[in-house]
């Protein structure tokens, strides 16, 4: 059984941290894994350098997200796959492990449907349909090919851009898609691993949640981590056993959270 592990960009921008580094190495000596990574702020960064000014919206169901025009999108292509997803491949091949970079549209690896149309909340707490711009609801993972590569020892590196019907780029959250290749590969765990210890609930982090909890907090979470809790939740519901939502800045972090000694723990029961 795999444990899809995602990295968030919060804790990318100094580069790969090689505690992380050593800690899924020594995971990966018996343990199949696959990794999924985030990066958002890195591409605003560029894209600002680049002078494309970057925007965020806010669905009536609080989730925030960036606004992706068709250069935000080629942007947001070239920073992820060309820098954040390669820097992380080559920090784990200098350990030995066979990583191989990889984003959604790749084998179409993640498909998705581009959203026609978006709902926003303005500036004002009005509610407004704009054009969809290139997002993607993830509607199918290329699980065949993941296993494929992991039976054979290879660890999937994946970014998180998916491929529309008409063959288009499309931005997709990288917890969401985390949480759908989890639940495509069937993998056991799933393990987010961000800047902040846990979900925290008046600043302390939740040892332990139930799935029911979860989309009972949903909505009292703020930007961030609100994607987290429903990525877990979806991957609850595709059948993987537990979500731990943990710091990826202390020792051995993806250890400590698979032995529960390291963040928020989202299971079924
Ligand atoms: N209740 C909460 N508990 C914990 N963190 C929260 C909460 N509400 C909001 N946050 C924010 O969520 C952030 C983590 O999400 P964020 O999207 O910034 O990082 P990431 O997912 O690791 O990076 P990326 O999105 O680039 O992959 C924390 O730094 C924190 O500021
Ligand atoms: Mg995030």
């Amino acid at each position: 059984m795999a444990i899809v592990v995602k990295i968030g960009g919060s804790i990318l921008e100094k580069g790969v941290n090689p505690t992380i580094v050593e800690d899924i190495k020594d995971i990966f000596g018996y343990q199949k894994l696959l990794l999924v990574h985030g990066g958002g702020d890195i591409v605003t960064e560029i894209a600002e350098k680049l002078g494309k000014k970057q925007t965020f919206i806010v669905s009536p169901e609080g989730i925030r997200s960036r606004y992706t025009d068709l250069e935000t999108v080629i942007i947001y292509t070239m920073v992820m796959v060309g820098k954040v997803n390669k820097e992380i491949v080559s920090a784990l091949h200098k350990v030995g492990i066979n990583a191989i970079g990889l984003s959604g549209i790749d084998g179409s690896i993640i498909r998705a449907e581009r959203k026609k149309k978006l709902i926003i909340i303005d500036e004002r707490g009005r509610k407004r349909l704009i054009d969809g711009g290139y997002t993607g609801k993830i509607k199918f993972v290329n699980a065949d090919l993941l296993n494929l590569l992991m039976n054979n020892n290879y660890m999937p590196i994946i970014a998180p851009i998916a491929v529309g019907d008409e063959g288009e780029l499309l931005n997709v959250d990288g917890d969401r898609a985390a949480a759908y290749i989890a639940g495509g590969i069937k993998a056991d765990k799933i393990v987010f691993l961000t800047d902040v210890p846990g979900v925290l609930i008046n600043n302390e982090p939740i040892l332990k949640m139930s799935l029911s909890k979860a989309k009972e907090i949903m909505p009292k979470i703020g930007f961030g981590m609100e994607k987290k809790v429903l990525a877990s939740i979806e991957a609850l519901e595709m059948g993987v056993k537990e979500s731990i939502i943990a710091s990826g800045l202390v020792e051995n972090p993806v250890k400590s959270a698979i032995e529960h000694r390291n963040g928020t723990v989202i299971s079924n029961e």
